[in-house]
This record gives C-alpha cells, structure tokens and sequence, in this order.
C-alpha cells in the first residue's frame, strides 16, 4: 500500500510527505524536478504511468490539461484514491479550470475526495521579495477581503483522507476550507508589520498600474484576478469549515502563519 504524493516541490506536498511517514505510512514522492526533492521519482502529468506503478492512494496537484492522462493511467494502476488539491475557485462555475479537472478527475474508477482551499497565506512570500527589494507591497485592490488558509491546514486535511482511507465517508466529497477570519489585503500587510517589525508601505495600485506590473503570462487569469480582487471590495470573504470538519481543530490564523515562516521579509 504505497501514497504517491505529487507536487514534490510544493509546501503542501512536503507537508504531506512527512505527516504521512511520520504516520508509519509507504510513500513515494514525485515531482517534475526530482533532482530538487530528497528521494523523489520524476514526475511527467502527461505520462504519469510509471510513477504509478504500486500505488493505492495518490495525493494530486491539480491540472485540467492533463487531467484524462491521470485518469487513464490511475485505471490501469489499480488505484483507489485520489485526494485531488482543488481550489474553492471551483464553485464559481463550470468555467473554472480546477473545476474542470474536477469533472475529469472525479470520472475515474478509484475514490475521489476533493479539497476546496481558497488563498492561501502562502501568498505572502510572493510579497516578501518586494519588501526584501523596495519597502514596498504593490498590489491592486488592497481593500479586498479575503480569508487566506496556512498550508499546514490543507496537508492536515488532507493526510486526514489520505489515513482513512477509501471507503471512509469521504468517497465522492468536496470540502471547501478557508483559514479562520476574513482580512484585507492592507490589513494583511499591517499585521507583517506587527508581527516581524519591519515597516512596510502598501501601495494600492490602479488595475493599470497591477496589469503593467503582474508578471504574468497568460492574460486571461491575470484579468480573471483582477475581477477577483474587484468583486472583494467590501464583500467579506465566507468562511469554510473544511480544516476544522477533517483535522477536528480550528484553522491556524496568519499571526501563526508569520511566526512558523520567520526571516521572511527582512
Ligand atoms: N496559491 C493560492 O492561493 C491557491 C489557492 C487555491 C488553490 N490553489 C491551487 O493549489 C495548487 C498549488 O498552488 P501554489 O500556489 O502552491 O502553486 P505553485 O507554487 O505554482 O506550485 C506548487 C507545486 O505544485 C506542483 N505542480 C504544479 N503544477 C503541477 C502539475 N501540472 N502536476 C503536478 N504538480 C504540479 C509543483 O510541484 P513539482 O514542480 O515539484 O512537480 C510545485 O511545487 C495549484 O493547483 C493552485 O491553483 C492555489
């Protein structure tokens, strides 16, 4: 009985890997850049075949372009789970590319449970390079609400799936989760500063402004973000009890998230 965990690279499928060895379990970690991950197998999501090969149980990053491969290849491993990482976006509607692997993933012949995470404070890092760099948090929307999950959260829930099992209660199940409490972004940035003392300026950019800076390249889900942020202004964020129905504890707050991720921004 062997755990494939993908994303070997990722905060989330480290997390993963260690809370399941640590729980006695087989595992195999995969990534696309094994050389980079202790002990990993490579990873190909458009021939995911020989990764597969021994495995029962799989913890799977999402993506919709490769999606009909896993499933194929899953079928002819004879596995019998799949914890999906999925995206709360997937509720949006049927456009959404996570919720199109969904639909993909979820045709297969083995269990499917899907986690629902929305932002996750993880995020954050992306802006310790600005204020590494400038002082500054460059960012459209600032008063956007959003309610981040600390990645440990999600590793948890999942793992939690993953140790029960197919055939558990969480065959055929999404579970949308979020972390405790719904922030600005500008309060987000504030609380840094509270906790790590380093002073930080927010600049809140016009949409022209963040489309001149996002590095990003498709055009389509920068402008979907955008619309995102937009549609935040004002309107709390939900919050979603997945972290606390499959880890039996409340989410970790970002103050938790800043202090397990020290040096950051100095
Ligand atoms: N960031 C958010 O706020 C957020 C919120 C909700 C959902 N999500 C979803 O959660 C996932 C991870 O997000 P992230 O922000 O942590 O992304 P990331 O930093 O771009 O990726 C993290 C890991 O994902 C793995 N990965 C990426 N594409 C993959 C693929 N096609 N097949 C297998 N593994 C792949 C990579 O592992 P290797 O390179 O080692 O293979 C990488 O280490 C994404 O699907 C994202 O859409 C993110």
């Amino acid at each position: 009985m062997t755990i494939l965990v993908t994303g070997g690279r990722g905060a989330i499928a480290r997390a993963v890997t260690a809370a399941l060895i640590d729980a006695g379990q087989d595992v195999r970690v995969a990534s696309r850049e094994p050389s980079a991950v202790p002990s990993a197998v490579a990873y190909d999501a458009a021939d995911p075949a020989p990764a597969l090969q021994g495995i029962s149980q799989v913890f799977l990053y999402s993506d919709a372009s490769t999606a009909p491969a896993f499933v194929a290849a899953a079928e002819a491993a004879g596995v019998k789970q799949v914890v999906l990482l999925s995206s709360l976006s997937a509720l949006d509607g049927p456009e959404d590319p996570h919720a199109k692997t969904e639909r993909v993933i979820t045709r297969g012949s083995y269990a499917t449970t899907l986690l629902q995470p929305g932002a996750f404070m993880s995020n954050a890092k992306y802006w310790a390079h600005q204020v590494r760099a400038t002082g500054q948090i460059r960012l459209p929307y600032l008063d956007a609400e959003e309610a981040p999950i600390h990645e440990r959260d999600i590793a948890e829930a999942a793992v939690r799936v993953l140790l029960d099992g197919p055939g558990s209660g969480h065959d055929g199940r999404g579970y949308p989760m979020t972390g405790p409490e719904s922030m600005t972004r500008r309060h987000q940035i504030e609380m840094v500063t509270a906790v790590t003392g380093v002073p930080i300026e927010a600049v809140d950019l016009t949409p022209d402004e963040a489309r001149a800076e996002m590095r990003m390249r498709d055009e389509g889900q920068r402008e979907t973000l955008l619309a995102y942020w937009a549609s935040r202004v004002g309107a709390p964020a939900p919050i979603e009890p997945g972290v606390e129905l499959l880890t039996g504890h409340t989410a970790r707050s970002f103050t938790t998230w800043l202090t397990d991720n020290p040096g950051l921004f100095d």
